[in-house]
């Protein structure tokens, strides 16, 4: 099968040298991805500005920015069968500087006001594959999971509360639940991100069911 992983963050220039992004490691995504090549799938790890060392037998895609990312995702997805799988697992921006300056913008001439645009939704926009997402909520993330599990067509969806300890960014562990649009949800105990990437390549594996 193949697994198109999407990890870390995504940068939203403003001018060259600022941007908006988040703390997102890749840490999540690059142990599915090294999960999945493990278990001999064909992987596509499609990358923000990270500082991973790419999995062995995992093909790499570095980009920047979340337009860039939907771009590599559907060029990985182009001859995809409808058994392949997107797991989305990197923190996109969801707005993006209105425009990017060609120069360093200068303190004078900026007046603090900064007009954003939506970006494209990755996991939204891609069709005709299953889709496995991620929540990150700060707070009990099962409610909003379970939303964005139907509002994105997703089978399921990897729910994280990144405001606690030991979970979500840049952590080497995590607590997930696995949400699914008939609104089951499977709690898992904290664990290693390399387990709960073995849980999410297993869960995927089975179809729908664990
Ligand atoms: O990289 P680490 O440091 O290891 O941290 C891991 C993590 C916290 C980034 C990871 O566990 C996680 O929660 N990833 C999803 C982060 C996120 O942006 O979640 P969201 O709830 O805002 O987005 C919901 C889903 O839609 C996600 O699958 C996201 O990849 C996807 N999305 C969101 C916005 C967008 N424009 N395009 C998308 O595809």
């Amino acid at each position: 099968m193949r697994f198109v992983v999407t990890a870390g963050p995504t940068r939203e220039y403003i001018e060259p040298v600022r941007f908006l992004s988040n703390p997102s490691t890749g840490k999540m995504g690059f142990a599915i991805a090294r999960e999945a090549a493990r278990r001999g799938h064909d992987v596509v790890l499609v990358a923000g500005p990270v500082s991973l060392k790419t999995p062995s037998g995992v093909r790499r895609v570095d980009v920047s920015s979340a337009r860039e990312m939907l771009a590599a995702v559907e060029a990985a997805l182009a001859d995809a069968k409808p058994s392949d799988v997107l797991v989305a697992s990197a923190a996109v921006a969801d707005w993006r500087p209105a425009g990017c300056a060609k120069s360093k913008l200068k303190k004078r001439n900026m007046d603090g006001v900064l007009r954003l645009v939506r970006n494209p939704d990755i996991l939204r926009t891609v069709k005709g594959v299953r889709k496995v997402g991620f929540a990150a909520e700060t707070g009990d993330a099962i409610p909003e999971a379970a939303r964005k599990c139907r509002a994105k067509g997703a089978e399921m969806i990897v729910a994280n509360d990144v405001a606690e300890k030991g979970c979500g960014f840049g952590t080497d562990t995590n607590r997930v639940a696995f949400v699914r649009p008939d609104g089951s949800v499977e709690r898992l105990p904290l664990m290693a991100k390399s387990a709960v990437a073995r849980r999410i390549v297993r869960a995927v594996e089975r179809g729908a069911k664990i």
